[in-house]
């Protein structure tokens, strides 16, 4: 965490529509021993429960998707622009064929909690569970979603996490 300095949710400035949807986040959960991160562009920041929550988005068929099942946890990296060589990388080979560390050069770091975060990341969010359900079919008001993001009804995970901790690069 040398180069990130604590901050309070709050003072995030960001706008989350850019944030997330231009510069894409790499999500990430596990621990030293075993972690994994994909790279995600759908997502949203805000206030839930009396809390700062993130939404994020992922398919069953993502490695990923096994770690944020089975842990408690999961991290928010924001890597900015220079970093999307690595974004690719971690968007398009999937953790379970290949080392992700070794092919976006990557450098891992654990929280005090034990989560993976990314040294390059300039804006990292540390978020607990709090709820977590599938999308449904029945439940989309506008169907077109339907057709063009789940042609193979391969419905994404939902998870709301609260911002636990957050860094930011000095
Ligand atoms: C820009 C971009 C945004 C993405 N957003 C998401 C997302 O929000 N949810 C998701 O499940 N997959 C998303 N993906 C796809 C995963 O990052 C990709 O399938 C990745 O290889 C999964 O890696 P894994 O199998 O190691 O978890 C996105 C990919 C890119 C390139």
């Amino acid at each position: 965490m040398s180069m990130l300095q604590k901050i309070d949710p709050k003072v995030i400035q960001e706008n989350a529509i850019k944030l997330i949807g231009e510069e894409w986040m790499l999500i990430a959960a596990g621990n030293a021993d075993r972690f994994n991160m994909m790279t995600a562009s759908w997502g949203m920041m805000g206030f839930l429960w009396n809390k700062p929550v993130v939404t994020v988005f992922v398919r069953p068929q993502r490695y990923t998707f096994e770690f944020m099942e089975n842990n408690a946890y999961f991290t928010l990296d924001f890597l900015g622009k220079e970093n999307r060589k690595a974004l690719n990388v971690c968007g398009s080979i999937s953790g379970r064929c290949a080392n992700k560390i070794e092919k976006s050069g990557l450098i891992p770091g654990f929280t005090l909690l034990g989560n993976p975060f990314f040294e390059e990341a300039r804006l990292v969010l540390e978020c607990k569970k709090i709820y977590a359900d599938w999308l449904k079919e029945d439940a989309f008001w506008e169907k077109t979603p339907i057709t063009e993001s789940y042609p193979e009804k391969d419905f994404h995970k939902i998870y709301v996490g609260e911002i636990v901790n957050a860094w930011m690069k000095k």
